[in-house]
């Protein structure tokens, strides 16, 4: 699960590299490495650790080359080491290639080969040695297109040939998008990472090869025909304008929540207003929505199932993994994929599933242009801008809105006008507290989360992000869940955070119950505890405990000492099975 890119071009190759992997790295950061076209071999450098660890000996320095090839690697095949890192190179030195994917049946190719020797334990090493191999008798095209009728699996590869000075890309099942300057190609995992140098873009298909050659690109079929590809002009919405005042992006992000609100409604009022109407209808026309969704889109999802029952609209959400397994989807059902990255594999799986099964799809995205909305009958953009930190946060408000948007249109009820003033109060009310909370958070094992309603799926949503940057082991639950199991592990002190969103709710007996076994009780809520949180109404609440969750998991991963914006073993977009 890796992010690629490719140059072809003029400019000084290792820098555009080096910048467009730093765009990537939200595909992975365990290793890193370039390999340029020289004479006679091509030179490779790589590495493991984060870019802006290792970029000085990526960097070959002020090369000659015209092409490169650079690669961000999330380990799957092969533990994560120098040997294992990307580029990977033929046994003559004249191919060396970069992978996004899994090729499953590496093995039975590998054993096709013969007398070649391996220097990783990677699946995507077979692929250079592969086209080295057929490559000797036939060239290099042709041993592409055998490689394309062999391989199984999921496959973005850029190659280089340095026999040929040609640059190639191949691409089944994961994304390749290619960038058009003036007498210069791109080629990358997403168009972002080429943002700055054109908007110029088309996209690879399937079963879709690329030859580049002298800054000219031709894009081909398995029989390598010509194809025709229809160029767009794209208009760049992301941008990093750095992390500020801020010291993490996880700070900075939550700060945004409230502007990225009043963007989100105002786009909905505006140029997605349209786009808005069309979802409703569809929503109300189909026979069952279904969401799905991954991490903490899933739990957004779960709340639009929250709110679309309540707008009276049948509704159900399923973890985009398991999606086949348990799920029938029909003509009649309308798929709603929510996903930040739009690129998330399991994602884009459940997607192919149920268009061949004759579902119409409705998307939730953020990133413009992603896989996820190509591929979709209609898209809602969520408008929150570039999400830096793995751990997504003002993403998920925002996500959250679009739902409750989406359910208003259906039922007419009113989301709150000042919801983003009262968010942007409670940031501001809130930072002494939970600094006081996080320090006594930070040495604690297990923490417990219960909601009922609409804050189950932000009580799994702090347990993920807790997990993910705090490195806690939390749990996130129904209240009423509690007794089935959990309370056995409730001794004194443990705390359980308790989402309440007022006096009288249905939540307070269960918090109790854990309270009368010793339990640390953590409360948020307008009418309890410590914190301060607006009155609320109309699932509001769901933001106010959303944003002290992702505070405290922030302060907490701080006062650890974290690496808050980039934690171990994990990726922002995981675009493998
Ligand atoms: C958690 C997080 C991940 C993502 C998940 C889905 O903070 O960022 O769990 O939510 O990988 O990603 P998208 O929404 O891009 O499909």
């Amino acid at each position: 699960m890796c992010g690629i890119t490719a140059y072809y071009g003029d400019r000084e190759t290792c820098e555009i590299l080096l910048d467009s992997m730093k765009r990537l790295e939200y595909r992975g950061y365990d290793s890193a490495g370039i390999a340029v076209l020289s004479k006679p071999k091509i030179s490779v450098r790589k590495d493991t650790g984060k870019l802006d660890e290792i970029e000085g000996k990526l960097n070959h320095g002020n090369s000659k080359s015209r092409a490169g090839i650079g690669h961000t690697r999330w380990a799957t095949h092969g533990n994560v080491s120098e040997k294992n890192a990307h580029p990977h190179t033929s046994c003559d030195g004249r191919f060396a290639l970069v992978h996004n994917g899994i090729i499953e049946n590496w093995e039975k190719l590998k054993e096709g080969l013969g007398e070649h020797e391996f220097q990783s334990e990677t699946d995507s090493e077979v692929a250079a040695h592969y086209i080295e191999e057929r490559a000797k008798n036939k060239g290099t095209e042709k041993a592409i297109r055998d490689f394309m009728r062999e391989a199984a699996g999921s496959y973005a590869i850029a190659l280089l040939d340095s026999e040929e000075d040609r640059l190639f890309a191949v691409k089944s099942g994961s994304p390749m998008a290619i960038g058009m300057g003036e007498k210069e190609i791109f080629l990358a995992s997403d168009v972002y990472a080429f943002s700055p140098y054109t908007d110029k873009v088309t996209f690879m298909k399937d079963g879709e090869y690329a030859v580049v050659e002298d800054c000219d690109i031709v894009v081909k079929n398995t029989r390598g025909e010509e194809v025709g590809k229809r160029v767009e002009t794209i208009r760049w919405e992301q941008d990093d304008s750095g992390k500020g005042a801020f010291d993490h992006y996880m700070q900075k992000e939550i700060t945004e929540i409230p502007r990225s609100l009043e963007k989100l409604q105002n786009s909905l009022e505006t140029d997605q207003r349209d786009t808005l109407r069309r979802f409703t209808e569809k929503l109300k026309d189909c026979g069952k929505v279904i969401f799905t969704a991954a991490g903490t889109s899933y739990h957004a999802s779960l709340l639009g199932v929250y709110f679309l029952q309540k707008a009276g609209v049948e509704a159900q959400a399923l973890i985009a993994s398991e999606f086949e397994n348990y799920e029938r989807v029909d003509e009649n059902t309308l798929l709603v994929p929510i996903s930040q990255s739009g690129e998330t594999k399991d994602v884009l799986e459940a997607m192919d599933y149920s268009k061949q099964e004759g579902a119409e799809i409705a998307s939730i995205t953020n990133v413009p242009h992603s896989t996820v909305e190509r591929k979709s009958d209609l898209n809602l953009r969520i408008r929150a801008g570039q999400e830096v930190c793995v751990a997504a946060t003002k993403t998920f408000t925002n996500q959250l809105y679009v739902l409750m948007k989406l359910a208003e249109s259906i039922n007419g009820t009113k989301v709150e006008n000042s919801l983003m003033e009262k968010i942007k109060e409670a940031i501001e009310r809130n930072e002494g507290q939970i600094k006081k909370l996080a320090e006594e958070m930070k040495d604690e094992k297990d923490v417990y989360i219960i909601g009922k309603g609409e804050t189950y799926p932000v009580a799994r949503e702090i347990a993920l992000k807790l997990k993910e940057i705090s490195y806690i082991h939390a749990e996130g639950m129904m209240g009423g869940e509690l007794k089935h199991g959990t309370l056995a592990l409730v001794e004194d002190g443990t705390p359980v955070i308790s989402l309440i969103p007022g006096k009288g709710s249905d939540i307070i007996s269960n918090v109790k119950e854990a309270e009368s076994r010793g339990a640390k009780i953590i409360e948020v809520s307008p009418d309890y505890g410590d914190f301060y949180v607006p009155e609320n109404s109309n699932g509001d609440f769901a933001f106010f405990s959303s944003v002290l969750g992702f505070l405290l998991t922030y302060w907490t991963a701080r006062k650890k000492g974290l690496p808050v914006d980039k934690p171990r073993n994990l990726a922002k977009s995981v675009t493998v099975q």
